[in-house]
């Protein structure tokens, strides 16, 4: 496995796999890999004969009350693991390459129809940062394939309506999120929780699927989002969103669309204590 510091490196091995007619998938991360992450690796590799994972904890992505001083950053576990998967190249670039003159004072990438709803309304500038820095990215490593999980559902809509909009040559694939055994989907943030909010963070997923089986039995969407919220509230979370969407779009559905059988996402987010979760499901016609 090879560790790419800098863009030149990382240009001239791309050229190579590139004149020796090579596909290559990129899977973009902050790093602290976790078995969600390792699942996206794997798909890359069905997608293509080289597989580039970046490292690298995008602070234009971060508001200044959030945690990018203290997200985890974990490189040697990281390469440990890339490596035992047969990672091809690992990409770990500074600051100064991606925002030479400043995050701040960077040219930037904006999905405007995306980006200011639901997670984008709690978090202003989330989806700017991320979308920019997905594209410096993509530039850098000009991939056939690049894959992001589910987890983060409106992140991957972005970022496809980015490709879309911005013609970009590059396919953009979704991987399913994965969960421990009780049900959290598998994140960087689960570190955070205290034993006690570690136990309560299961209500999460259980709620969103009692949700959604209220949904499916008829129930009023309103009514069962409400219901939802109120019980995440009472198990001591504190709710930022509760919501159900199409999946092309995420507008809001009526009862009569959700009974015409869309495809449809459930969406969350809340604090336990210090640390913001989020988790959807997918269903409906095209789940
Ligand atoms: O999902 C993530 O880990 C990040 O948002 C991404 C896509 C790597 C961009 O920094």
């Amino acid at each position: 496995m090879k560790t790419c510091l800098n863009i030149e490196q990382l240009r001239a091995q791309i050229q190579q796999w590139r004149a020796d007619g090579e596909r290559i998938a990129f899977v973009p991360t902050m790093g602290n890999l976790h078995e969600g992450h390792l699942s996206l690796v794997e798909i890359a590799q069905q997608k293509a004969a080289r597989v580039v994972v970046s490292i690298y904890v995008n602070p234009l992505q971060f508001s200044p009350d959030e945690d990018f001083a203290s997200y985890p950053r974990t490189l040697d576990d990281d390469l440990s693991k890339l490596e035992a998967m047969a990672v091809d190249l690992v990409f770990t670039p500074d600051d100064s390459m991606i925002y030479p003159e400043g995050e701040q004072q960077s040219t930037y990438v904006e999905v405007p129809q995306l980006s200011h709803i639901i997670e984008g309304e709690f978090r202003p500038g989330f989806f700017r940062g991320v979308a920019t820095v997905v594209l410096k990215l993509f530039n850098m490593v000009q991939p056939d394939v690049a894959v992001f999980g589910e987890k983060d559902f409106q992140q991957l809509l972005v970022i496809r309506q980015m490709v879309k909009d911005l013609n970009l040559p590059v396919e953009i694939i979704g991987g399913q999120t994965k969960r421990e055994a009780d049900g959290l989907a598998k994140s960087s943030r689960n570190n955070y929780l205290s034993a006690a909010e570690r136990e309560s963070s299961r209500i999460l997923s259980a709620s969103l699927q009692a949700c959604r089986h209220q949904i499916e039995q008829g129930v009023d969407v309103e009514q069962a989002e409400n219901s939802c919220i109120k019980n995440l509230e009472s198990h001591g979370f504190v709710v930022d969103y509760v919501t159900l969407r199409e999946t092309s779009r995420l507008q809001k559905v009526s009862n009569d669309e959700v009974r015409a059988g869309c495809a449809l996402v459930l969406l969350a987010a809340a604090k336990l204590g210090k640390t913001r979760l989020i988790d959807n499901i997918i269903f409906g016609s095209e789940a």
